[in-house]
């Protein structure tokens, strides 16, 4: 019984169960019900209580946790699961996942562990080429785009001071020219939240958009001309958080870069528009003009969570941006050492999985799986207009549908929001409301790798039937 810290050691049994305990997990998903069973009270009676004084054997323990958070665990990896965009985890990344976690590799710098400064080398190289970046772009690897905006935001921020003479990492902002900030007006929070930690937030200023979410041009042009040829950060975006849709790339950047400004792209799961040669030309037209981009693998590409990606059009500038001086760091400038791109310190190997998740796929792959999920996307959107009273309001080019649902006497968000209430009870599928241009929508985000065509039908089936039963 490992009762004692002097008594632990590595337990092939423990990590057996753990296994088995996954299996059984992953082999029950399907039919589990695609809700959340649990109260938070319920989670803290099995979980909660005084820390025990004296070390457990970790076996209890591990059957204490199993039991404890099951009806709590939302089961995003079902294929009807449709709510936020939660991708699911290929079962190549998963394993290469479970060796990260046994590897326990601390990648500050290359001699902390030489495979993975490698493997982020080849990473780097693959993505830059399967999305057809610039050549010689640089990567870093972060937890999620929100961190991978705020590295590109970063590198944004000291580039285009530097280019009015202001070195912001040495001197700060007081006292810096000012600096124009222009965000599509339905741009994630995943981009503002990183302006406002770089000092920005109150240069923002937002540009309307069109019915799809793209920044309109002749706003674009007057905030443009407004900044009167000072620094300039321009930010559009790859896969807007309802429609899915993207800014017209080129045109944003061509703009942008005529007034010598810098232009950041979120593209948290529409960067792999990208990779497929169906979407390429049309959602993605021009992603290699932007600057910096921000994205994640832990969406539509399936590799488990965490695992965001920033992409830096000038590695130069990259550098520049991340200053580090630490004696005790062994950094031979001929190696890769992933603290010099990014902005955590000690972190785990999460490029593991995605090597894995890029390897078993090839570019093909990426490509199928991209619009294997749209091609999903276009099926519910075309189930559910066929039922009278249920409207699409976006145009499902990518992986998103946004759902408006009329009653006779109720207004279309209360009905709407009933609707949701109704499925996401029943558990036969789960998507959640949003806003949307001023109402209320369902929004249905197809994400994982595992949904089919008969849990499209299903959840539509779902969908329609608590319409129909809310009806008078
Ligand atoms: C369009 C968009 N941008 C950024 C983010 C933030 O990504 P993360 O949660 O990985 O930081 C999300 C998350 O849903 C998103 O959908």
């Amino acid at each position: 019984m490992g009762t004692s810290v002097s008594s632990l050691r590595v337990d092939v049994g423990l990590l057996e169960l753990a296994a088995a305990e996954a299996f059984r997990y992953l082999e029950g998903l399907p039919e589990r019900p695609v809700s959340i069973r649990a109260t938070d009270a319920e989670l803290r009676k099995l979980l909660g209580g005084p820390l025990p004084q004296r070390p457990s054997d970790g076996k209890l323990v591990l059957g204490d946790l199993v039991a404890g958070v099951d009806a709590g665990l939302v089961p995003s990896g079902n294929g009807r699961y449709f709510g936020y965009v939660v991708g699911g985890t290929l079962p190549v990344a998963m394993a290469a996942d479970w060796l990260t976690a046994a590897w326990d590799q601390n990648c500050i710098v290359h001699d902390g562990s030489p495979a993975t400064a490698v493997v982020e080398e080849i990473c780097g190289e693959w993505l830059v080429d399967l999305c057809q970046l610039r050549p010689g772009t640089s990567v870093a690897f972060t937890p999620a785009c929100t961190h991978a905006d705020l590295l590109g935001l970063t590198v944004a921020r000291h580039s285009v001071l530097a280019r009015a003479g202001w070195d912001v990492a040495e001197r700060g902002l007081a006292g810096a020219p000012p600096v124009t900030v222009l965000i599509n007006e339905s741009i994630h929070a995943a981009v503002v939240r990183p302006l406002q930690l770089l000092g920005l937030g109150g240069s923002i200023r937002t540009l309307p958009v069109d019915s799809e979410g793209r920044i309109r041009e002749d706003a674009l042009d007057e905030a443009i001309a407004a900044a009167a040829g000072g620094p300039l950060i321009v930010c559009g975006h790859i896969g807007e958080i309802n429609t899915g849709g993207a800014d017209r790339l080129r045109v944003l950047a061509d703009k942008t870069h005529a007034a010598g400004g810098w232009l950041h792209l979120d593209a948290a799961f529409g960067m792999w528009a990208a990779a497929s040669p169906r979407l390429r030309h049309t959602l993605a037209d021009g992603i290699e003009l932007a600057d910096s981009i921000g994205t994640d693998a832990h969406k539509a590409l399936n590799v488990p969570y965490d695992c965001g990606i920033a992409f830096i059009a000038d590695k130069q500038a990259h550098q520049a941006a991340f200053p580090l001086s630490a004696d005790y760091l062994h950094l031979d400038p001929s190696q890769r050492h992933p603290v010099q791109w990014g902005i955590e310190v000690s972190r785990r190997a999460r490029v593991f999985p995605l090597w894995a998740a890029l390897r078993t796929l090839g570019k093909d792959g990426v490509g199928e799986l991209i619009d294997r999920l749209c091609g999903h996307a276009r099926r519910f959107a075309d189930l559910l207009a066929q039922e009278p009273g249920i409207k699409i309001v976006n145009d499902v080019a990518y992986n998103q549908v946004l759902a408006v649902f009329e009653h006779p006497h109720e207004h279309p968000d209360t009905h709407t929001r009933q609707v949701a209430a109704v499925l996401q009870q029943q558990g036969e599928a789960w998507a959640a409301v949003s806003r949307w241009q001023d109402r209320v929508v369902l929004r249905i985000s197809v994400a994982n790798w595992a949904t089919t065509e008969e849990d499209v039908q299903r959840a539509a089936a779902a969908l329609t039937a608590a319409h129909r039963e809310l009806l008078p």
